[in-house]
């Protein structure tokens, strides 16, 4: 099968975009060239000038499968992957059962494979059950496939077992992948401990809740030498701390969610747990250290924390209701809209920072648009406006606080090793 996408527009280095048609042969793109001449029995997919960019990476998704199937499953977080533009996805151990066991790991990658819509990469669990007591088995865990290892959801509480996990993590060549919580700070917390949380009688969650651990775990980092990766930084202390390591040469990386990029506890209509995700929306000083450790490079990705739960569970009222919103189908639009339109960063910029960086980050095989390269691709209209809908999210989690948001640059095709897994308008 060859496919070609006739007059596409790429992006050069410099933020300007070229002309090109794309020939895609099987899996792979065989040929990028201002013009390509269709030949017998090529499929055309006519582009008119809209953007083609490497498939998008989220090194962070919750999948809820196994266990949580009400809230979202290997295959409609999948559709919505792809549906957001995204090709590959990592997904988060905090399942039940705890993806903390080569079995569960193959049983994640054989659904995948069986959907068909993503390429999902599993992380595994750095303690059983992520309880933080005793360590899984990471060699087998590596054997089974994981990309990595997190205890998402939770943060290690103990700092010798964080430091023995980097041991074993480095020898075996694996990222720790953090979640950054010091529970005897954010106690029970369900807000920022700022504004919002003070005006309304809350428990807030204070930025060295989340700062403390990131201090901790680059000094045991420096130590042991992994590669330390922090989850949805949200403060401008962890990103000061980020940002001193990195000038000593440490392999220290982090990522920030398009929430904690848009919105601040200030900007919190009212007490809505369609706001409330850990970490929490922080001040608008955080906000702007985010922005600014986004465009220095301190903040090397953009990663979704895309965290579904029913409605039901959401109307729990802001201290029961958990913590998390979906991000994997509003991502790209909103970073596009509301941070490269604005001025606050250039479009090359956003879409290496869900591509190809969250690729060289964790060494994989993708993120790359060329000649030769796998046909991981996702074609963006920059024109149209739309407002954000859950209702018609292919997520089961409608779980929003974008609602009504205005904005361009939607996905409208994406292609995983040269096989369409979204088309606009197919349904
Ligand atoms: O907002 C969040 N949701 N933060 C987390 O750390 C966990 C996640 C979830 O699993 O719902
Ligand atoms: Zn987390
Ligand atoms: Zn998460």
């Amino acid at each position: 099968m060859r496919l070609l996408l006739q007059n596409g527009q790429i992006l050069s280095k410099d933020n300007t975009l070229v002309k090109k048609d794309i020939l895609i042969e099987g899996s792979k793109v065989v040929q990028m060239a201002s013009e390509i001449q269709v030949g017998d029995g090529m499929q055309v997919i006519p582009l008119a000038g809209k953007l083609v960019i490497p498939g998008l990476i989220d090194m962070h998704v919750h999948l809820r499968e196994p266990g949580f199937e009400k809230k979202e499953t290997i295959e409609t977080g999948s559709l919505a992957a792809a549906r957001g533009g995204f090709t590959t996805i990592a997904c988060m151990p905090n399942t039940r059962p705890v993806i903390d066991t080569p079995k569960t790991v193959e049983n994640i990658i054989q659904e995948a494979e069986r959907v068909g819509k993503a390429r999902v990469l599993p992380l595994g669990a750095i303690t059983i059950r992520e309880l933080g007591q005793e360590l899984t088995d990471f060699e087998a865990l590596k054997q089974a496939g994981i990309v990595a290892l997190s205890d998402d959801g939770v943060g290690v509480q103990s700092s010798h077992m964080m430091k023995e996990a980097m041991r074993k993590a480095h020898e075996l060549g694996l990222s720790i992948v953090a979640h950054c919580e010091d529970d005897t700070l954010a106690k029970n917390g369900c807000v920022h401990d700022g504004e919002f949380a003070k005006k309304h009688g809350l428990q807030g969650i204070p930025n060295e809740a989340e700062a403390i651990h990131v201090g901790r775990d680059i000094l045991l980092a420096e130590d042991v030498g992994v590669h330390y990766h922090v989850c949805h930084i949200s403060t401008e202390q962890s990103v000061r701390l980020v940002r001193e390591a990195k000038s000593r040469g440490q392999k220290v990386t982090a990522e920030v969610t398009p929430h904690h990029l848009l919105l601040t506890d200030g900007e919190i209509p009212g007490l809505d747990p369609l706001y409330k995700m850990n970490p929490p929306l922080r001040s608008a000083e955080d906000r702007a250290a985010l922005i600014a450790g986004l465009k220095d490079g301190t903040i090397e990705i953009i990663a979704t924390d895309h965290a579904p739960h029913t409605l039901e569970e959401k109307a729990m009222g802001m201290e029961k209701a958990p913590f998390g919103i979906v991000g994997l189908e509003t991502a790209f639009p909103l970073m596009y809209t509301h941070l490269v339109r604005t001025g606050e960063l250039l479009l090359s910029e956003l879409v290496e920072k869900m591509t190809r960086k969250p690729a060289e980050i964790f060494g994989l095989p993708y993120g790359e648009l060329a000649e030769g390269k796998r046909a991981d691709i996702t074609v963006i209209d920059l024109e149209s406006e739309k407002e954000i809908d859950p209702a018609n999210f292919y997520s089961k989690g409608k779980n929003t606080p974008f609602t009504g948001w205005k904005c361009q640059g939607w996905p409208v095709l994406t292609l995983l090793n040269g096989t369409i897994t979204y088309q606009e308008n197919e349904r």
